[in-house]
């Protein structure tokens, strides 16, 4: 990445549906990516691997996959779709979906094209038979988080044995190509242990995931309580320890509104890559009052007026983010959103 440019991972269809009450339609979920994948973003998570008991609203992951893989590329770049797992079954469940369709099409995969591409009636028969012949690409992102406390309540084990459960996970990706992504949740704040989590321990996670084979970290603020100084101290703690700028991402959300100010530190210390939500979606089921990620629309309108290159459009993700708002009965979180649709 060149010093002018900064890549953006969508996380709404994820992290911007995991916490919403109300049932989202697969449909509704597929029409959010299909749209997203239209306003040149190049990274966008899409669903997760996760236990329906434990997170409900991805229970339908993988009939998302099997949707985008089963689609013709329509976007005109290739777009790297990323899965959250969190254990052995998650990854072996995201496998068969993936081994699937590196043989040609059965007709139970012929059934679920044809399904899965209903809301587009003008397609060729023929398309939806297509398997994905882009370049899109499937990725995986591990979780870990920084406090043993949220560890237990996010993924039901301590943090020692959440890194041990990458281990294989990291091997299945590797061994099938993909790109695999860790995260380090509650690294500016905790719910349950507070704003003051040990930065040197996020610094230890983040090179223990990268040794073990992740291709990047992504280091998230999962309860928006981190601030200005805490956010530079993080990341000076993390230069310190030896990791590049390249290797980390930073996912911020907006709770406290610090999201754009912490961005702003990210950008001056050199790190280029930046997870938001469309419309300010999001929230961690286990990070009880945290709120959205920060809207990609806001990230954009900063990114921009800075004169930084992103490749995507705020206008085409001011109008995804009205509609998926209004599709899901709450309120547009996005401020640069709606002024933008208001201009
Ligand atoms: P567990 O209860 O300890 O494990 O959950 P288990 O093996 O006893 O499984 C419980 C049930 O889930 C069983 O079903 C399993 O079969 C099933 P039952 O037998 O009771 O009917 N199960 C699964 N189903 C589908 N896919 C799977 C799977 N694994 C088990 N992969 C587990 C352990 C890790 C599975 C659970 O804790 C879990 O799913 N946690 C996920 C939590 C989650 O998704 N959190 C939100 C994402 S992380 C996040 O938002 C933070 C992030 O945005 C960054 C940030 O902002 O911080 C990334
Ligand atoms: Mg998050």
């Amino acid at each position: 990445l060149s010093a002018d440019h900064v890549r953006i991972v969508e996380v709404g269809p994820r992290d911007g549906l995991q916490n919403e009450q109300s049932t989202i339609s697969l449909e509704t979920k597929i029409e959010l990516i299909e749209r997203l994948a239209k306003t040149g973003i190049t990274h966008m998570e899409a669903g997760s691997f996760v236990s329906a008991k434990w997170v409900p609203q991805m229970a339908s992951t993988p009939e998302v996959f099997q949707s985008i893989m089963s689609r013709p590329p329509r976007a005109p770049h290739p777009i790297a779709y990323n899965y959250l797992v969190p254990n052995l079954r998650g990854a072996e469940t995201l496998v068969s979906v993936l081994e699937s369709h590196e043989t040609p099409l059965t007709s139970n995969h012929a059934d679920q094209a044809a399904i899965t591409s209903a809301d587009d009636p003008n397609r060729m028969a023929s398309e939806k038979l297509v398997p994905n012949a882009s370049q899109n690409t499937t990725e995986i992102s591990l979780f870990a988080a920084a406090t043993e406390t949220f560890s237990n309540k996010n993924t039901n084990c301590s943090i020692q044995e959440s890194l041990d459960r990458c281990k294989p996970i990291l091997a299945i990706a590797k061994g099938k190509g993909m790109q695999a992504r860790g995260y380090i949740s509650v690294a500016l704040g905790c719910p349950y242990e507070g704003p003051d989590v040990d930065p040197h321990k996020v610094a230890e996670m983040t090179a223990t995931l990268l040794e073990m084979g992740c291709d990047e970290v992504s280091v998230a603020d999962t309860t928006g309580m981190g601030t200005a100084p805490r956010t530079r101290r993080l990341l000076k703690t993390l230069k310190e320890a030896g990791i590049q700028n390249e290797d980390i991402a930073l996912h911020f959300h907006d709770t406290y509104g610090q999201a754009l100010v912490n961005t702003v530190v990210g950008l001056e210390h050199g790190i280029r890559t930046f997870d938001s939500s469309v419309g300010g979606l999001g929230g961690c089921p286990f990070s009880k009052g945290a709120t959205g990620n920060v809207s990609t629309e806001d990230l954009l309108h900063l990114l921009h007026s800075l004169g930084v290159q992103t490749g995507v459009s705020l206008e085409k993700m001011a109008e995804i983010g009205a509609w998926i708002s209004g599709e899901l009965g709450r309120q547009n979180d996005s401020r640069a959103g709606k002024a933008t649709l208001a201009r």
